[in-house]
């Protein structure tokens, strides 16, 4: 199998190049990113190849590709990849709205993923790791209203943004200043900032809406009454996110328990303080997403409060796409494989 990545040198890009030996030991790689390079990646050597060869009249097609790349590009290189024959799995926000094109959370729709599917979009990182939760708990008491609140790690902004983000913390704390005034108050290094990109005339940034939008459509949901707040913190890799969820009837913290049991790629952390559920603690465990510290509203028996967190690179995006693509071409490693559920 003929396998090619789109934006292979980025931070999700060379998750999928750890991810797919374990998915399709064997497969061939076609590497791709914005020049001609060498990317040295664990001790090994990869050729990469400007993307704008595959305009190239005979450009060789293939049987997957993965596009890592911006929302622009990725409009630009998906028709070309279909056209070559692949199937293609879209990280972008590109193709996520678009009523004729899947966007799969593995574990909640991938049933969608059929044969006679070429182009799967593949969600936001704080998305796929709320609708993984959220399913097995809609599933058993029904949803009145979803609440969410995100922390999200600056990796989630690319890998130029990452390496900045390292530079500046590691001059910003060199300095022992208690109050961190050494760092910017808009920089993302010792900082938490809103996630407000693109915010519109309803007060919601575009990462908010995303989450939104994205949460109702994979739970084919489409008045799922839901409303989002983002900020970045300062953690290279791992998102967490606060989740308020109220239901259609009462619920107990063993019930929640027992629905998430029947979920999938999820683990479920028991301590009611919720040690061992961060951030970093997803680094540890990256292909799944934790949940925990379940607590009742005061007031409301029927609005539970959780946390979820996940490693937004892998999770959150490269092996979600994986798991997307094991629909289409089984995966020998059983831990990538979705398996078939509907929404
Ligand atoms: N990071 C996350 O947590 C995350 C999670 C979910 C989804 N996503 C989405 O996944 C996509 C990739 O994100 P990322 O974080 O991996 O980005 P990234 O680290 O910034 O990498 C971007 C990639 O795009 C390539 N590129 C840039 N300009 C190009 C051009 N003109 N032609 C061809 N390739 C070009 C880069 O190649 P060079 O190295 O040659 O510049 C690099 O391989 C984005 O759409 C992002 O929104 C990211």
């Amino acid at each position: 199998m003929r396998v090619c990545i789109l934006g292979a040198t980025g931070l999700v890009g060379r998750e999928l190049l750890h991810l797919i030996p374990r998915a399709w030991p064997g497969a061939q790689l076609a590497l791709h990113a914005s020049r001609d390079q060498e990317l040295d990646l664990d001790g090994r050597r990869f050729e990469v190849k400007a993307a704008h060869h595959l305009d190239d009249v005979d450009a060789t097609g293939g049987q997957l590709a993965f596009v890592a790349l911006d929302d622009e590009h990725s409009a630009r290189y998906v028709p070309r990849l279909l056209a070559l024959g692949y199937r293609v799995i879209d990280k972008s926000n590109a193709y996520r709205g678009d009523p004729a094109v899947p966007l799969v959370s593995a574990g909640v729709n991938d049933g969608l993923v059929g044969e006679e599917v070429r182009l799967v979009a593949n969600p936001n990182c704080t998305t796929i790791p709320l609708t993984l939760a959220l399913a097995p708990l809609r599933r058993s008491f029904g949803v009145r209203a979803v609440a969410v609140s995100t922390y999200q790690a600056i990796s989630g902004a690319g890998i130029a943004a990452l390496d900045q983000f390292l530079l500046d913390a590691q001059v910003g704390y060199a300095a022992h200043n208690r109050l961190g005034a050494a760092f910017s108050p808009s920089g993302y290094a010792g900082n938490t900032v809103p996630h407000n990109g693109k915010t519109d005339d309803t007060g919601f940034s575009a990462e908010e809406r995303k989450l939104m939008t994205e949460s109702s459509k994979i739970l084919a949901f489409p008045d799922l009454p839901i409303s989002a707040q983002a900020c970045r913190v300062p953690v290279a890799v791992g998102h967490y996110e606060q989740v308020w969820l109220t239901c259609e009837q009462p619920v107990t913290l063993d019930a929640v328990a027992a629905a998430w049991q029947s979920g999938a790629f999820l683990r479920i952390v028991p301590t009611v303080d919720g040690a061992g559920l961060s951030a970093l603690a997803c680094v540890h465990e990256r292909d799944l997403a934790l949940v925990g510290r379940v607590r009742l509203v005061p007031h409301d028996p029927t609005t539970v409060c959780f946390t979820v967190a996940a490693d937004n690179l892998r999770l959150g995006a490269a092996t979600n796409a994986v798991r997307i693509a094991a629909r289409w071409f089984p995966a020998v490693d059983p831990t990538l494989q979705a398996p078939a559920n509907l929404p």
